[in-house]
């Protein structure tokens, strides 16, 4: 196999949502690197419409604090609706059989609802990594094209990061309380939320990140016509 296709196959592959962190902060110099990785991405008549706000140390701290208040309070202020009661079986189940693998790591029962919620609120925590890059978006039309550009963003943020030997999680959860990481970081409300990716070096060894959930054939996505 051609080398270059080799080892993006092996970067693609290697990527997975690690969810327990090293508290080791990334260098500036590694940042800007994976920044200017994922500014490479495309987007729709390249209108690069992503703005992302990263934050790290005393900030990371506040933020985090804040979110777990927000949720304590049911402070819900979410940009965008989301509701996994939406989705079909087809969908529900495997959002079901990923959720108890990344149970079943951490050994949290299944009627557990406390250690359920203890779990969960480690997102707000940035599941302790030291950084966590917030990706906020203008709301324009439907924002369906715009959305579809900031996965294009995240997904090469998220294979930059493993390139360089980083790892990151992205969040849908964390904009489940957009207002509160705008009052927090002091941005506009003119810019909508839609996820965050809390990034840095893993712990390989976390029980939380020794699980692979799989993912179904091509067969299930891909027709062909000719
Ligand atoms: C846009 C997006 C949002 C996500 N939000 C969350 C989240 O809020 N909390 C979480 O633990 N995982 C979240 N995930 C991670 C998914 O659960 C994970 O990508 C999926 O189970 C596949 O696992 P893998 O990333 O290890 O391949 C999110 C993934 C994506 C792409």
């Amino acid at each position: 196999m051609h080398q270059q296709a080799e080892a993006f196959g092996q970067i693609v592959r290697s990527r997975r949502s690690m969810r327990e962190f090293l508290p080791e902060p990334v260098s500036p110099g590694l940042i800007t690197a994976v920044l200017d990785d994922a500014q490479q991405a495309p987007s729709n008549c390249n209108t690069q419409p992503w703005q992302v706000h990263v934050v790290s140390g005393s900030k990371r701290d506040e933020l985090a604090a804040a979110l777990i208040e927000a949720d304590a309070r049911g402070a819900f202020s979410p940009d965008y609706y989301f509701d996994m009661s939406d989705y079909p079986e087809l969908y529900a189940g495997r959002a079901k059989s990923s959720a108890k693998a990344r149970y079943d790591a951490i050994q949290v029962d299944r009627d557990d609802a406390a250690g359920r919620h203890k779990a969960m609120q480690l997102n707000l925590e940035f599941f302790g990594a030291p950084h966590v890059a917030l990706l906020f978006m203008p709301p324009l039309g439907d924002s369906v094209r715009v959305a579809s550009d900031m996965g294009m963003y995240g997904q090469t943020f998220l294979l930059s990061l493993t390139a360089h030997g980083l790892a990151g999680i992205p969040q849908t959860l964390l904009g489940m309380y957009a207002d509160t990481v705008r009052a927090t970081l002091g941005i506009d409300p003119q810019w909508k939320m839609l996820f965050g990716i809390s990034f840095g070096y893993a712990d390989r060894l976390a029980a939380a990140n020794n699980m692979v959930v799989g993912r179904i054939p091509l067969t299930g996505s891909v027709t062909f016509h000719q």
